[in-house]
């Protein structure tokens, strides 16, 4: 974007419950103040902000510029709304492009049937302008279109991310249940760990890797953005000569990591897939990866760090190894469904006050109940979503034999 342009009004919209952490990311990569809002955060920057934003942000789901404002009443409100916006500035008419809409109380009854009159007026803007309008392309639109609908409010933005930013352009193989990249930064936000903190960092549930990788690049200093496109690079304002300069600074900025970093998991498969996963994201030489159980599995280094993991849970995966075997035996059944998975946490709690003295673990969880399951006392309990799943971050502390709750009446052991 030329710097001629005025500096646009941002949204980054991100996960509940992360704005605060997405708010001092904003502030880390663009030395700018941003202002918290429900999902997301706002802040006027200059272009060269949107691309840094892009590049190097792993908590916002995309970077939006606010077009317009208004308040709406109705579908005609909407088209007019879009049809004063000079989009001729922005694509040309052989450039595809699509309307995306989201909503939080409008009184619209259809939502598709508002982005169908937004996508008419900026056809119609164009024809009036010049004769041809562009097409439509759903699936691989050059430039996407964003509709939020308030109560009374709408909002009209061009959305310079394109794919949204979780999809880091490193992961092609993933389980049944991986973590969005995005969620997996906002734990690690949450827990306070950072590189400069020398502590090892473990996920001994890792799945395809998605908390390690993200801890990998953030110590080695991978923007996350380095992989991929973005939406910005297809508008008619884009300015190459300022986002080469400003990926080579990143690029030259990738230092070995100053920590360990290590993963584990049960399935062998799910190994393979975070190794091939973190070789994609460049960070390959900096974890270490290992299959075991994690009700098992000893300390992979002598200090004492910091463990951060979304265990099995639900419907969607259940626990495996020594407390899903114990289960599987009792149901007879190829995948262990271990309820809500009390013996699988039970071992695990006993197995990381056994041998993980010294330990800080930070587990990820729809269940308000863990910590009486575990008998250990959380911490900290952040509010994070997963997906619409309204999950905790829970931080324990594994101090040897003091971190336990007063036993309940009618438990047999701890
Ligand atoms: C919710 S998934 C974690 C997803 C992961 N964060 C990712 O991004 O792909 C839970 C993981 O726990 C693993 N798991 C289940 N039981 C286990 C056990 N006893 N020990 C270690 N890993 C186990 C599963 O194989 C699965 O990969």
């Amino acid at each position: 974007m030329k710097s001629t342009m005025t500096d646009p009004d941002l949204f980054l919209p991100c996960a509940a419950g992360v704005e605060a952490f997405l708010a001092n990311e904003v502030r880390a990569i663009t030395g700018l103040q941003a202002r918290s809002h429900r999902a997301g955060v706002a802040l006027k920057a200059p272009w060269a902000a949107v691309m840094r934003l892009n590049l190097h942000s792993r908590l916002a789901q995309r970077v939006l510029v606010q077009l317009a404002e208004q308040s709406y009443r109705g579908e005609d409100d909407l088209y007019q709304m879009a049809h004063a916006l000079a989009w001729e500035d922005w694509f040309t008419a052989r450039q595809t492009f699509k309307v995306e809409v989201s909503a939080r109380q409008s009184p619209l009854k259809s939502l598709n049937f508002a982005a169908l009159r937004v996508k008419d007026a900026v056809a119609d803007r164009f024809r009036a302008h010049g004769g041809t309008r562009p097409s439509v392309d759903t699936h691989w639109p050059d430039v996407r279109i964003h509709l939020h609908l308030g109560d009374t409010q709408a909002t009209v933005s061009i959305d310079t991310s394109g794919e949204p930013l979780f999809k880091r352009g490193w992961r092609e193989d993933k389980g049944d249940a991986p973590l969005k990249e995005t969620l997996a930064a906002a734990m690690i936000a949450a827990s306070g760990w950072t590189p400069a903190s020398g502590l090892p960092l473990y996920d001994p549930c890792c799945g395809s890797g998605t908390v390690v990788i993200e801890a990998a690049q953030i110590a080695c200093r991978i923007a996350p953005g380095l992989r991929r496109r973005f939406a910005f690079e297809h508008l008619l304002a884009h300015d190459p000569k300022t986002w080469e300069t400003i990926k080579s600074e990143a690029a030259s900025a990738i230092q070995t990591s100053p920590v360990a970093i290590f993963g584990s998991d049960i399935s062998h498969r799910m190994v393979d897939f975070a190794r091939r996963n973190a070789e994609r994201a460049g960070v390959a030489a900096s974890v270490q990866l290992r299959g075991g159980d994690a009700l098992e599995r000893m300390p992979p280094c002598e200090q004492p760090g910091v463990m951060l993991l979304n265990p099995p849970y639900g419907e969607r995966i259940s626990a495996a190894g020594s407390a899903g075997q114990n289960q599987r035996v009792r149901t007879g059944r190829e995948t262990a469904q271990t309820g809500n998975g009390e013996e699988f946490f039970r071992q695990l709690a006993n197995h990381w006050k056994r041998h993980y003295a010294g330990w800080q673990a930070w587990v990820l969880s729809p269940d308000r109940t863990l910590p009486g399951t575990m008998r250990l006392k959380a911490t900290r309990r952040v509010p994070l979503f997963n997906g619409p799943i309204e999950c905790r971050l829970l931080r324990f502390d594994m101090v040897a034999g003091s971190a336990r709750e007063p036993r309940q009446a009618g438990d047999a052991h701890a």
